[in-house]
């Protein structure tokens, strides 16, 4: 029978990395759903799907609008062998792949906005949440929690994400099988992030990142809860920090925060 649990389990079963697939038609929050998997000692590419989220989570404390049967909601374990330094940039990974995701199925080109927004057209098509944590045995994890927008019509958002989002119907007004877009983001997932692993941090997917990345040059304020630092932005260092130059002229380098253009 044709459900979306189906062919997600189906879709998601042919990716032989993948341990676990774990679904919910409705969850509070696939992220949380994933940190009390990895608090108990599930293993790396321990996979969470739900086809909606009560309670989504987004960064800097926001709320991530996630109603059922039109984008994609997934969250999974991965317990890298690298130093702990570099485990932050991997949510620059996430945002990277699903811009390359993205590219691939609507054919138009998709911008990162640091650390991990991915935009198209000057709107935001997907946001990824990471944590970072230990489990009950010390050992660390991170669970990477992705949303795409795939079939939604943005225009019915609530009106504070309305005009800045955007979805992968919208953009082409075509529907797309969530499950084949899943599988094709596990895909390149896995191969970036052994690509990551490898050259330890963001130094093995710089070229990748870079090409999407506009912001260099530009003057930014950032907001980190009440903080605010103001500059030009001039790179990403290896832990995938963004790199400013203040106005009175220090080097700056950013761990979290929004960017805004000035
Ligand atoms: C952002 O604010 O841009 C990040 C949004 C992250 C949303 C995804 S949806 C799947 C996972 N579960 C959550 O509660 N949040 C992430």
């Amino acid at each position: 029978m044709y459900s979306y649990e189906n062919t997600v389990k189906y879709s998601l079963d042919s990716l032989p990395f993948i341990r676990d697939i774990i679904y919910r038609d409705s969850v509070g929050s696939t992220n949380v759903l994933a940190e009390e998997l990895a608090r108990t000692g599930r293993g790396e590419w321990t996979v969470v799907v739900a086809d909606s989220q009560s309670n989504g989570r987004g960064r800097q404390g926001r709320v991530w609008f996630s109603p059922s049967r039109i984008n994609i909601y997934t969250s999974f374990i991965l317990r890298p062998e690298i130093s702990y330094e570099y485990f932050p940039a991997i949510s620059l990974l996430a945002g990277m792949v699903v811009a390359i995701v993205i590219e691939h199925f609507v054919n138009m080109p998709a911008e990162l906005k640091w650390p991990n927004d991915v935009m198209v057209e000057d709107k935001k098509i997907s946001g990824v949440l990471l944590a970072l944590g230990t489990d009950l045995n010390n050992k660390s994890y991170i669970v990477v929690g992705i949303g795409i927008n795939v079939n939604s019509d943005t225009k019915e958002y609530p009106d504070y994400i309305t005009t800045s989002s955007t979805s992968m119907r919208l953009l082409t007004n075509k529907v797309f099988d969530r499950s084949s877009v899943l599988n094709y983001l596990y895909t390149v997932f896995h191969e970036w992030y052994n690509m990551y692993c490898v050259h330890n941090g963001f130094n093995g997917i710089r070229e990748q990142f870079m090409r999407r990345f506009k912001m260099t040059g530009k003057q930014v304020n950032i907001l980190n809860g009440t903080e605010k630092l103001s500059g030009t932005v001039e790179d990403i260092d290896k832990y995938g920090r963004l790199v400013l130059k203040s106005n009175n002229n220090e080097t700056i380098a950013v761990k979290s925060g929004d960017v805004h253009l000035i």
